[in-house]
């Protein structure tokens, strides 16, 4: 169906793109999707909302719109209702390692692949099964190695290619799957394809994209997309910062290439891949300028021609059909901005791309961005959720977490008091592991980290938050008022070390840490938790035992009890079955689960009849 200024609104949303676009304009606007289906607005026409937004909504704006939602034109995925099928990755959990904040074994400051091995027994003793590793190519480190220099080689800071045969050797020794992260979107600018291409080799020229005169797509590190190189008389992408140059999928050469190398490691014995903003890499045709409109209300200029380009469904399933397949790999690819069917696109089981992504619009509250000042609203991000649970179908499986490596710590970002850390981060452990889909816990994130007390801009390493500063200082915003953003969104709130003990630098090093270490790690490490049973880390493990003992709360059914907007309560059903009861505020609520039974856990020590303040419950019948 081809949608115009003439189509109605109901019928927009029958499109995979018409749905997640809405959908998403609806959610920044603080809105449902509900206002569509059940009332008469869905019966009025595209056009109308032109007129009715009295200028509001410009004509170019509407174009884009449209462009948008022709984007992908019908869904071709099965909408019947399919059986689930069972899969190792669906009954995992994931454990997220960023390597040069976990574990330093020889004493740089820098944390190291001996340094996972030697924990991997912890995260055996955590109860995760699969490990998600962040980079650890050679890179020279523009964006802590997401910039990748040689794909076949080990970052010197982290080790060697011995070393990584050695963390997969260890991994499968323990039972543990090893899935590493693939930037495919981007090479380093020291990447041996750009270095020749700058010396005008054609070949390589042709592995990226240039121009003569730059569109106006903005980065996401700040600024323009383009950087200028004299060498080469044009300009180059970089949708990252500047050191991260856009490769051009177009380019078979380029896809080959990339297959190359994931069969490299798939060679090695790893078990699959996170595929960084894999869907990026299809951009359209002639990289037109983007819709300004669309750019603000979206963040970053351009994303219209990018965020589910035009040949990704097509270049996803030749990897998959290529590499992935022959070798039963496993995938989840990182997609900001694809919203429920688009998604379905990318993951459905009979689609032959990925086996699952990650969506991010519940980690962020509608209209709100990660640098924004704002306390996180746990109720919010409900109807999100909750979607995901009941909309995303029998065919694709969701990926449940709350952190990464990208993200603040979400029991700081939900409480920047830190009054309710533990509540909030046990409150967490529940939904990760009582909702339906694969849990991803961010390494800390079982301990309760919290948010680093940032003061001074030295103290922070991330160019994204370097970037941001830069930024808006230069665009007039008073310099403490940019600390303030910096305090709320930066990703380096992430990425201070792991705090394993209360020995010297948290035990993470011998040396000074790479970033500084939180001064609370005295109370907050692994080593006290251990020995606490009411710790966060003690929460993690019996919840994740609890799992894994009851098949029912990974494969069964999922259905939402309506109560008020200040809870979630759900249902978890097969052979048996869980209710889960969650008080999303800070304020006393009354229990709505009229219950003779006492739940088989809480987040609270001591049971009660009200819900305290994020109080957690499951029952069991
Ligand atoms: C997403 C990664 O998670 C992030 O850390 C990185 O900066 C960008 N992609 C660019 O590679």
């Amino acid at each position: 169906m081809e949608i115009t200024r003439n189509t109605r609104l109901k019928d927009v949303i029958r499109t995979a793109s018409g749905h997640d676009t809405v959908a998403r304009l609806l959610y920044s606007l603080g809105l449902d999707l509900d206002l569509i289906t059940n009332t008469p607005i869905g019966l009025l026409k595209l056009g109308a909302l032109e007129k009715l937004s009295f200028g509001k909504i410009s004509s170019s704006f509407m174009d884009a719109f449209i462009r948008i939602l022709n984007s992908l034109g019908e869904s071709e995925f099965s909408n019947e209702p399919g059986q689930t099928g069972i899969a190792w990755w669906k009954e995992a959990v994931f454990y997220q390692v960023y390597p040069r904040s976990f574990k330093d074994s020889n004493g740089d400051g820098i944390g190291d692949i001996k340094g996972i091995i030697e924990k991997l027994d912890y995260i055996k003793y955590l109860g995760a099964d699969a490990v998600w590793c962040s980079p650890f190519f050679d890179s020279p480190n523009a964006d802590n190695g997401y910039d990748i220099r040689d794909y076949r080689s080990v970052m010197a800071e982290f080790g060697t290619l011995d070393d990584v045969k050695q963390l997969i050797k260890e991994c499968h020794d323990r039972d543990i799957r090893l899935i590493i992260d693939l930037v495919m979107n981007h090479t380093s600018d020291e990447h041996e394809w750009f270095r020749k291409a700058l010396c005008g080799d054609e070949k390589y020229r042709g592995y990226y994209m240039w121009s003569k005169k730059p569109n106006n797509w903005t980065s996401f590190f700040s600024g323009s997309a383009w950087k200028y190189f004299p060498q080469a008389g044009e300009y180059a992408l970089h949708l990252f910062a500047d050191k991260q140059i856009d490769l051009n999928w177009d380019n078979p050469d380029v896809r080959k290439e990339m297959y190359d190398i994931a069969g490299f490691w798939l060679d090695l014995g790893v078990d699959g891949f996170r595929l960084d903003v894999v869907s990026f890499i299809s951009k359209t045709e002639g990289l037109p300028d983007g819709d300004p409109t669309v750019g603000s209300l979206m963040g970053f200029t351009g994303i219209e021609h990018y965020f589910h380009g035009p040949h990704l469904d097509e270049y996803l399933r030749e990897f998959n059909r290529e590499v992935l397949s022959p070798y039963g790999a496993y995938t989840v690819g990182e997609c900001p901005g694809n919203g429920i069917m688009m998604s379905r696109m990318i993951t459905g089981d009979d689609r032959g791309e990925l086996s699952q992504l990650f969506s991010f619009d519940h980690i962020e509250n509608p209209g709100k961005k990660r640098f924004d000042v704002y306390d996180f609203d746990l109720r919010k991000m409900v109807p999100e959720l909750v979607r995901w649970q009941t909309e995303y179908s029998d065919h694709c499986w969701p990926t449940l977490f709350f952190e990464n490596h990208d993200n603040p710590r979400i029991c700081s970002k939900a409480d920047h008091t830190g009054r309710y850390r533990v509540q909030i981060s046990k409150l967490i452990a529940v939904l990760l592991f009582t909702l339906k889909g694969t849990p991803y816990v961010y390494q800390g994130g079982e301990l309760g980290m919290t948010d680093y007390p940032f003061r001074d801009l030295s103290e922070y390493r991330d160019v994204e938050s370097l970037n941001y500063f830069r930024e808006k200082t230069s665009c007039g915003v008073a310099e403490d008022e940019a600390m303030k953003m910096l305090l709320y969104g930066s990703r380096d709130h992430a990425r201070t070390p792991m705090q394993w003990s209360s020995g010297k630098n948290a035990g993470f090093s011998d040396s000074a840490p790479w970033i500084g270490v939180n001064p609370n790690y005295t109370e907050i490490n692994a080593e006290a938790e251990a020995a606490d049973p009411g710790s966060v880390l003690n929460c993690y493990r019996s919840l994740i035992s609890l799992r894994k003992t009851h098949r029912t709360l990974i494969y069964g059914s999922f259905r939402k009890i309506r109560t008020s907007k200040n809870l979630l309560v759900y249902e978890r059903s097969g052979d048996e079955n869980f209710t889960v009861v969650i008080n999303l505020t800070g304020r006393r609520r009354k229990n709505p689960f009229s219950s003779d039974s006492s739940p088989v856990f809480s987040n609270y020590p001591d049971p009660a009849d009200a819900l305290r303040p994020y109080e957690a419950l499951i029952y069991r019948r």
